[in-house]
């Protein structure tokens, strides 16, 4: 049985990518931040391993040595979870988080979640847009260096991430996800709007 770490799975994109991997007999692992969410998944996703992590409270370094998963073999791990606050906790959660899973499991396949903010001058949230600039970098230094790194760019898609209403059902995030996650190769794909 194949094995996915999905950071951020209690709702939106993370919790839709979650569910359509454990209908397609993945063995699912998965954090969030609050013990509600944990419930949930733990009930939803009998046979899923979830675990309540704050990273930005909790290094991921210790988050990795205290849950004791350093020694499994994830086939692939998504770098979901994100905000936009002030610069310092975005960096943190959207940049140094994924970064310190790439160089922890130098032999797992990477999907991270990036977003077309990266290709439009938006005029608000510049701390977001430069974590996600920062993050794409990461990931295409990391595919340089030989890891089997892979991003997926969505665009606005209908979660409580956005006050504003409409875009895309995050089911079809999670399909676009997995289909990335089975390709053989290291694509990176734009879904949505653009
Ligand atoms: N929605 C969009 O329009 C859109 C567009 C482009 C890209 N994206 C990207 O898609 C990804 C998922 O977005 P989404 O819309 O599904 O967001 P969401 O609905 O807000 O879900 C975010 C997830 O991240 C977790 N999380 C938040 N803060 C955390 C922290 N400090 N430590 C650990 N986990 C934390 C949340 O867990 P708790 O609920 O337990 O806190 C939740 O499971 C993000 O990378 C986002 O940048 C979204």
């Amino acid at each position: 049985m194949k094995k996915v770490l999905i950071t951020g799975c209690s709702k939106g994109i993370g919790y839709e990518t979650c569910k359509l991997f454990y209908e397609n007999d993945w063995k699912v692992y998965g954090t969030c931040t609050t013990e509600r969410g944990i419930n949930k998944l733990e009930k939803e996703f009998p046979n899923g391993i979830f675990y309540n992590y704050n990273f930005l409270y909790t290094d991921v370094c210790e988050f990795i040595s205290r849950v004791n998963i350093k020694k499994i073999c994830f086939d692939l791990i998504i770098n979901n979870a994100a905000i936009k606050y002030d610069l310092e906790n975005t960096f943190k959660l959207n940049v140094d988080t994924p970064f310190i899973f790439m160089e922890q499991f130098p032999k797992s396949k990477f999907i991270n979640i990036i977003s077309d903010i990266v290709n439009i001058n938006h005029p608000n949230l510049p701390e977001y847009k430069a974590s996600k600039h920062a993050l794409d970098g990461l990931s295409k230094s990391f595919r340089a260096k030989g890891m089997r790194v892979s991003c997926v760019y969505p665009g606005l898609t209908n979660t409580t991430f956005n006050k504003r209403k409409g875009g895309m059902n995050p089911k079809e995030v999670a399909k676009a996800i997995y289909f990335v996650a089975i390709s053989k190769h290291d694509i990176d794909l734009y879904i949505g709007n653009e």
